[in-house]
This record gives C-alpha cells, sequence and structure tokens, in this order.
C-alpha cells in the first residue's frame, strides 16, 4: 500500500508538443508510424490516377470522363465508349462469358429437339434457369409463380391433367397460337331436372357417386342427342386435346371447384351451374408468337413441360 502512495508520474522521456491543459495534461509528438503514412500518401496517389482513369469530377454540364475505355458492339460496329457502369454493362451483356455462354446454349436449344433438349442435363438446366425468369415475367400473373392455376380461372400447369396436352410439343402449340376453349351454355338446352341428372352422372365419371339406376337418366343425356357431351368429351368422357375439353374422369378440377363443395347434392348444384352456362370466350390462354422470340417459346414450353406434369 504505501508503495503504491510513493508511484509519482514520471517525467516523460519523449518530447511533448510544450502545451499543458488542465495544469499538467500533455501531448506527445510522435512522428506518425512509417506504414500510416506511406498507405496515406498511396490513397493520394490511388484518388488521383482514379480521378485520371474514371468518370470522377463535374465539369459545368458534365464531367470528367476519365481515359478508360468499355468496348461495345453498336449497329454491328465494336466502338469505343468512356467507360462507365453502363457501358461496362452492356459489354458484359454483349461480350461477357456468361453472356457468350447464354448465347451458345440458344443456339443449342434453337436446333435441338424437344427429346434432345430433355436429354441433356446442361440444356435442361439452362432451360430451368431462363425459364423460370421468363415464366415469373410473363405467365405467373395468371398461372401463379409456380404454375399452380386457379380452379376456374386458369388451369393448373404443374399437375399431370392437360387440357390442350402436356407433350412439350403440344404446350409449344399452346403459346404458340394460344388456346380458347369453348363449351355451350345448356341452360336453355337441358331443363333443371335434365341439368341435375347429367351433373349426377358427370359425379359418377369420376367415382364421386356409385354408378347404377340413379345415373341412368344423365347417361342417356350425355351420351345422347339432347346434351351430346360426348361428342367432345368422348363417350369415355375422357376428354378431346384437340378441343381442350377437360377429362371429367380423372378427378381433377379445372374449372368447377367440386373439392370445396362438403356434399354430393353440393357437388351436383356446382355442376349444373357450370353446365348451365359453358364456357364462352372467357378462358383465353393469350398466343405469344408476336411477343416472345422463337428460342424463347421453346425454353417456355420445356419449362412448362417439368413444372411437374409433364407427358
Ligand atoms: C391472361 C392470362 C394468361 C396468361 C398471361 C398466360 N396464360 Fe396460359 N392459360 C390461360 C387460360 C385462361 C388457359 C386455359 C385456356 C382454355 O383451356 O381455354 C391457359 C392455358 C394454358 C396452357 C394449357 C394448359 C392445359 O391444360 O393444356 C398452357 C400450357 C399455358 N396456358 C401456359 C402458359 C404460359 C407458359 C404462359 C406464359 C408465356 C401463359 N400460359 C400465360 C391464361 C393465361
Ligand atoms: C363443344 C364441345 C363441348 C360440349 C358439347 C360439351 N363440353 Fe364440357 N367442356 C368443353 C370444354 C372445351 C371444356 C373446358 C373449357 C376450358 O378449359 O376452357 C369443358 C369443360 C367441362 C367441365 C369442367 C371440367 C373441369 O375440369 O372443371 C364439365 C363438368 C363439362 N365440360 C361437362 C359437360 C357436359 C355435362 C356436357 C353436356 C351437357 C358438356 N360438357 C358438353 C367442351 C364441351
Amino acid at each position: 500500500m504505501s508503495d503504491q502512495n510513493k508511484v509519482k508520474p514520471t517525467a516523460p522521456a519523449v518530447q511533448t508538443t510544450g502545451h499543458a491543459w488542465d495544469g499538467d495534461l500533455q501531448e506527445y509528438n510522435n512522428p506518425l508510424p512509417r506504414w500510416w503514412l506511406w498507405s496515406f500518401y498511396g490513397t493520394v496517389v490511388f484518388a488521383v490516377l482514379y480521378w485520371f482513369m474514371f468518370p470522377a469530377w463535374p465539369v459545368g454540364d458534365g464531367w470528367t470522363r476519365g481515359v478508360t475505355t468499355a468496348s461495345v458492339i453498336e449497329q454491328g460496329q465494336t466502338v469505343d465508349r468512356p467507360w462507365n457502369t453502363r457501358y461496362q454493362l452492356i459489354a458484359e451483356m454483349q461480350t461477357g462469358d456468361a453472356a457468350l455462354r447464354q448465347r451458345a446454349y440458344a443456339e443449342q436449344i434453337s436446333s435441338a429437339s424437344f427429346q434432345e433438349i430433355l436429354d441433356n442435363p446442361e440444356m435442361m438446366a439452362f432451360a430451368r434457369s431462363v425459364g423460370r425468369g421468363l415464366f415469373g415475367d410473363n405467365c405467373a400473373a395468371c398461372h401463379g409463380s409456380g404454375g399452380q392455376g386457379v380452379v376456374g380461372l386458369f388451369p393448373n400447369l404443374a399437375d399431370d391433367a392437360w387440357l390442350w396436352g402436356g407433350t412439350p410439343e403440344r404446350i409449344h402449340e399452346t403459346l404458340i397460337q394460344g388456346r380458347n376453349g369453348y363449351m355451350p351454355a345448356f341452360g336453355g338446352v337441358l331443363n333443371p331436372s335434365q341439368l341435375t341428372d347429367v351433373s349426377e352422372y358427370v359425379l359418377s365419371l369420376s367415382g364421386l357417386t356409385q354408378p347404377g339406376e340413379a345415373v341412368e337418366p344423365g347417361r342417356e343425356i350425355f351420351q345422347g342427342p339432347i346434351g351430346g357431351c360426348y361428342t367432345c368429351h368422348t363417350p369415355e368422357g375422357t376428354g378431346l386435346q384437340s378441343l381442350g375439353s377437360a377429362n371429367l374422369t380423372d378427378a381433377i378440377w379445372t374449372l368447377v371447384d367440386l373439392p370445396a363443395e362438403a356434399s354430393t347434392e353440393a357437388k351436383r348444384d356446382a355442376l349444373s351451374a357450370f353446365i348451365a352456362k359453358g364456357v364462352q370466350g372467357n378462358r383465353v390462354m393469350p398466343g405469344w408468337s408476336d411477343r416472345l422470340s422463337p428460342t424463347d417459346l421453346k425454353l417456355l414450353a420445356v419449362y412448362t413441360h417439368q413444372l411437374g406434369g409433364g407427358q
């Protein structure tokens, strides 16, 4: 204890600036460390070089452009433009490694058959990554980001039920020419009890009711001249991809939301209401051939095909 009390501040061994604050507070006058000083000079040199090389100082309405350039292709000619991030991006998109690789893949895709694309893991990886972007930009607004669709409005593209066909070739055709399903309104053709009967029969096609006597009147309407449903949906009810007429036997519903209806009666009523209205011009899949390039359309067909339900 007493030893500690004797310790007195020793006089500084190094030079001070000569000022004293608060009586005894002094400031050392040490030289800056060498490494610090040289780093500082380095930053000054770097800054001056940078001003010289790159866009830097505002001058009047413009700025100093620097001597660095970026080579871009304009109207088929390679020209050097003063460097800036915009020209750098253009150059990378035109001649960067990624751009060249992408162009090579796109060329490969445009000349390959669908089967060759499906069999080639590299082309598939490319189709998946580019397709995701194209799908998000053009298709997701209606079909949903994963292609899951909305019952009654936009078909699900990720299941294996297809109105118009799920081969890449058929999907490609759907994309090029668009689709517009048509089913007549039966409200004026069939009376309410006939609508109920034919709905009962439709329920039996996918096992929602037992086939038996109760569905006989409906079968006659479906398979006979009064309803004529078989002409579009086939006598088996499996639908025709040439007409986009739904398969009524697969228990997958794209227009009438049957799973949402709890009781068999409610399902039958939902069907009757739909059959009375039909589908006229309000289910439009637009055609894309004037909006997307042939390669993009091919990539999208492959992408849609691999969403889950490709045939
Ligand atoms: C404006 C909304 C809308 C947009 C955008 C749209 N679709 Fe469609 N699509 C529909 C509708 C509605 C149908 C159903 C047409 C029908 O069956 O009559 C459909 C049907 C389809 C089908 C046929 C499904 C089947 O079961 O056979 C495919 C495939 C398809 N769309 C893919 C796409 C792709 C890929 C894109 C993006 C390029 C796209 N759609 C953009 C509304 C849209
Ligand atoms: C002119 C052809 C045509 C006739 C006739 C026709 N349909 Fe359709 N039907 C279609 C088409 C096309 C669709 C799918 C429309 C779409 O996706 O845009 C459809 C859809 C349906 C659906 C919805 C299926 C689902 O997945 O949600 C039911 C149910 C149906 N039809 C029942 C009938 C019944 C019952 C009759 C007879 C009374 C009938 N259809 C007559 C063409 C027809």
